[in-house]
């Protein structure tokens, strides 16, 4: 990575985003229909952008694409984190970097949730430590910015629509620029 880290992560997504998320949508897509959810049911720039980015650590990572089969954790979302961390806002980073721990919070505290998730995120969540403790909830909803996790993780499970039309990436692109780090 070398010229600006919008760029730079944009790029990761042009160029590796075609990679499968699920059997039926691409990483890009993923995002895509991710962040236009955020934008269509919060108006918040900096969930925008988060929904956006929340993934891109699954390009980021050495494990290859078939880790969660192969019984391997690829910790996407510490990977994203730290990279976040060092370039956008805290709430962006934040949210990018809780999205799965946001996963293992519902599952512990919304009856029903569980129910809702694709196979592939429940064979993750065994790798992630399934459902949160009671003393796991407590440390999560201590957090600053747990909230915009939670939301994202929301729009992140139902961001998994074969063939869905979305805005392209230049339409998100003003939203991450606005969450940029000062
Ligand atoms: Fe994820
Ligand atoms: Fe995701």
């Amino acid at each position: 990575m070398t010229k600006n880290p919008l760029t730079d992560a944009l790029d990761v997504y042009l160029d590796l985003g075609r990679r499968p998320y699920t059997e039926v949508v691409s990483q890009l897509e993923h995002a895509l229909q991710c962040a236009w959810l955020a934008e269509r049911e919060s108006g918040d720039g900096d969930l925008v952008a988060a929904a956006f980015l929340h993934d891109i650590g699954h390009m980021m990572q050495k494990h290859g694409q078939d880790a969660a089969d192969r019984g391997i954790n690829d910790k996407h979302e510490a990977i994203a984190r730290g990279w976040a961390e060092r370039h956008f806002n805290a709430r962006v980073a934040q949210a990018v970097g809780l999205h799965v721990e946001a996963k293992r919070y519902l599952c512990a505290t919304r009856p029903g949730y569980f129910e809702t998730l694709s196979p592939a995120s429940v064979t993750s969540l065994e790798l992630q430590g399934g459902p949160m403790s009671d003393a796991e909830v407590k440390a999560f909803e201590a957090q600053p910015h747990y909230q915009d996790a939670v939301k994202v993780r929301e729009w992140d499970d139902r961001a998994k629509v074969a063939g869905l039309e979305t805005p392209d990436i230049d339409h998100f692109r003003p939203y991450m620029e606005s969450a940029l780090a000062a």
